[in-house]
């Protein structure tokens, strides 16, 4: 019995600990899912031995006392907590009591998502908004009134015809994109970045500055009512409730629904887990809530959470793990990027073993180490990266880590450029790592769209010295692709299997040959993209493309010259210039000419010359000739504007097949309408002749 009582004081301290940490200090000490372990175990054992139960335990509290600096607010109704369910069973059992204590077989639910960010009640009095708190420990909170003011989506007045007193809880939330930038600002600006957007939230909020927190990115969505004064008889469900919120001009999340039974109830968790990645804001659940009013009631509650309503966890994208070395990446511009080793540790669902920490900068600024447990976190798409370090854990002996002086690949120095945050290998094309990276880039799909040149494909060319330059595919042979692979297969050890010997490997070369040859005949701007010009992205190449017409100009060109065309700074003009201006590029450039491949050149077309000059073409449905996205950029290569949309300002609609409501609403609007023969003939007619 001892040993459960100290288990528990121990458990009591920690969870203590940690959420000092996390609510007071905005400094949470340990990933949500560690403390979601403690917590339960904690509640376990309080449910196992009643006898033991502390009334002040944390599991009979939420959060903390609020810290001074603000007023304290007493809630008119408490905030609420919600139970957790962590498996589909733990769902079911919640479903099972709800039908055994309502008698309804298929009770209805409203599913929404659990929002990753703060609780706060809003209160309106005669429609105007006159306070706002954070939940605090569900009796008692802060009065961030000031701080909530600032916070965009939140209305100051409700329309319509508003109760005497209306509060409306919800969550403050930081969206995704929105803490990318504020920490992109930050890196570059050399100020404080934010953890993850959930303490953006919770830490913009707890400034005593209002005007920080203006500048703080920060959104709102409702999600129940509080203290009501006048609710209108219609609304016996809590589904119509969040309607009725939402037509005060509340904004509900547009993801909040409603579903039967068990197995409605997680086909909506599974589709919302499917595309967690791609919604705009960080979540950490779905919450299913009892929709009726009267069920809700029959259901109660036990201690602050209500039997009727259960948050049911997505695995956590934050995980502790330790740092085993860390290493640096060559990329096509020469930027160093510091990578981390980790030991291996599962982040919502997949194996991490590497994580980026972006620069020398952020490392200082988190003092990463090797050897040092880290939280890593994993969001969507993106590489996971090394988000704090926990420094209570740090072994003895450690040192702060530093920016190789010398490319690791090839040897030259690495420098860093007065104002920039990213180092360099100055070894450019010499390096084997940027070769790598700028064939890749030029063979990839949005440049030359080489189909089948992959990356472990380029690695070997240049690792086996068939390609140097991008300007070596265009000569290689049948025989090379063949040879290579023997010997790649020979480095690895592995019997060249039946799929790539004989036939099919002839096969296999063949079709990169083809490949390869198909991407000679290509546009200027592809080719201009493709060249990998630091800082010349998809957009700049075109705008050059369209200025100068053919490339012997641009290569003419002299930074004063480039910095007249629209849109391009002196830093790009500079970057273009220096580009041109080395030898080993312009032999590049002759040796692809040589190699046979050419581009579409034309007139140059200055701002607003080009027969389709001022006009608006909207491209909808498939085209037989040609991808829309060339059609696209022949028709701006004669002056037109590409848009997404149709309007009564669109000039030519290309209806190519099977085009749908843009169709359709040009009719409506009586607009200018093209099929594909017509755009070709148009083409044909106003046609650049391609470069030799
Ligand atoms: S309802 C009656 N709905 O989860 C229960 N909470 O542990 C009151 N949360 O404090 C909460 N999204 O910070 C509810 N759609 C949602 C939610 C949500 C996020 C948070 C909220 C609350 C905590 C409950």
């Amino acid at each position: 019995m001892d040993s459960v009582r100290q288990r528990m004081r121990q458990l009591q301290t920690q969870i203590e600990d940690a959420n000092y940490r996390y609510y007071v200090l905005d400094d949470p000490a340990m990933p949500d899912a560690a403390w979601d372990l403690l917590l339960r175990e904690l509640q376990e054992l309080e449910s196992r031995h009643p006898g033991l139960a502390d009334p002040n335990s944390p599991t009979q509290r939420v959060g903390s006392r609020p810290s001074s600096g603000f007023e304290e607010v007493v809630h008119a109704t408490p905030m609420l907590s919600l139970a957790n369910a962590f498996t589909e069973e733990e769902v079911g059992d919640f479903v099972s009591r709800i039908t055994k204590e309502t008698g309804d077989a298929d009770p209805e639910f409203s599913v929404e998502p659990k929002l990753d960010g703060l609780a706060i009640s809003l209160r309106y009095e005669n429609g105007v908004f006159v306070r706002g708190a954070t939940r605090g420990d569900g009796s008692t909170g802060e009065d961030v009134t000031a701080n909530l003011r600032t916070v965009k989506c939140i209305p100051l007045k409700l329309r319509g015809e508003a109760p005497g007193v209306l509060e409306v809880r919800g969550e403050v939330y930081m969206p995704k994109a929105d803490f990318e930038a504020y920490n992109a600002r930050a890196l570059r600006e050399g100020g404080k970045t934010l953890a993850n957007p959930r303490n953006g939230a919770a830490g913009s909020l707890r400034q005593l500055d209002p005007r920080i927190t203006a500048m703080r990115p920060l959104a709102f969505y409702a999600y129940a009512l509080g203290e009501v004064s006048a609710m209108p008889s219609s609304i016996q469900t809590h589904s119509q409730s969040l309607s009725w919120i939402r037509d005060f001009g509340l904004p509900v999340c547009p993801e909040a629904g409603t579903a039967r039974g068990t197995g409605g109830i997680l086909a909506f968790y599974r589709r919302l887990g499917e595309r967690r990645g791609q919604l705009a804001y960080d979540i950490d659940g779905s919450v299913y809530k009892l929709d009726r009013f009267d069920q809700q009631r029959a259901m109660g509650f036990v201690s602050r959470a209500p039997r009727w309503a259960i948050a049911h966890k997505y695995p956590a994208q934050e995980q502790q793990t330790v740092i085993e070395a860390i290493d640096v990446q060559v990329g096509r511009t020469g930027a160093v990027t510091p990578v981390a080793r980790l030991v291996p540790v599962q982040v919502a669902g997949v194996v991490v073993t590497n994580a980026t920490l972006h620069n020398a900068d952020q490392i200082a600024r988190l003092d990463v180490r090797i050897g040092d447990s880290v939280i890593v976190r994993r969001a969507g798409d993106v590489i996971p990266e090394v988000v704090r370090v926990i420094e209570d854990r740090r072994p003895a002996g450690t040192s702060p880590w530093s920016m190789p002086v010398q490319c690791p690949i090839c040897g030259s120095a690495v420098e860093r450029e007065p104002g920039e945050v990213v180092s360099r290998c100055t070894g450019g094309l010499y390096c084997p790592a940027q070769r790598k990276q700028a064939l890749i880039h030029f063979a990839s799909r949005r440049a030359m769209d080489i189909e089948g040149l992959g990356e472990r494909l380029i690695e070997d060319l240049v690792d086996f010295g068939y390609v140097k330059t991008v300007a070596d595919l265009y000569a290689l042979r049948l025989d090379d692709f063949l040879a290579m692979k023997r010997r790649a297969d020979e480095r690895d050890g592995s019997t060249p299997d039946a799929v790539k010997t004989g036939k099919i490997a002839s096969k296999w070369a063949e079709n990169l040959i083809e490949a390869i040859a198909a991407s000679r005949e290509t546009l200027l701007e592809r080719i201009l993209f493709a060249l990998g010009i630091r800082d010349v992205g998809e957009s700049t190449a075109k705008t050059l493309a369209r200025h100068f017409g053919a490339l012997d100009p641009i290569m003419a060109a002299d930074e004063s010259v480039l910095r007249e065309v629209p849109d391009i700074g002196p830093v790009v003009a500079a970057r273009i210039a220096h580009f041109f201006a080395q030898a080993h590029n312009r032999e590049v450039i002759a040796a692809l000419r040589a190699n046979g491949v050419h581009w579409t050149e034309g007139a140059p077309q200055r701002a607003s010359e080009g027969p389709l000059a001022g006009k608006t073409v909207v491209l909808t449905g498939g085209l037989a000739a040609m991808s829309r996205d060339e059609a696209g950029a022949r028709l701006e290569a004669l002056g037109a504007k590409i848009s997404g949309s149709v309007s009564k300002k669109t000039g030519i609609v290309v209806a190519g097949e099977a085009a749908g409501s843009k169709l359709a609403k040009a009719q409506e609007l009586g607009l200018e309408i093209w099929d594909e023969a017509r755009l070709l003939a148009f083409l044909d007619d106003h046609a650049g002749k391609p470069s030799d």
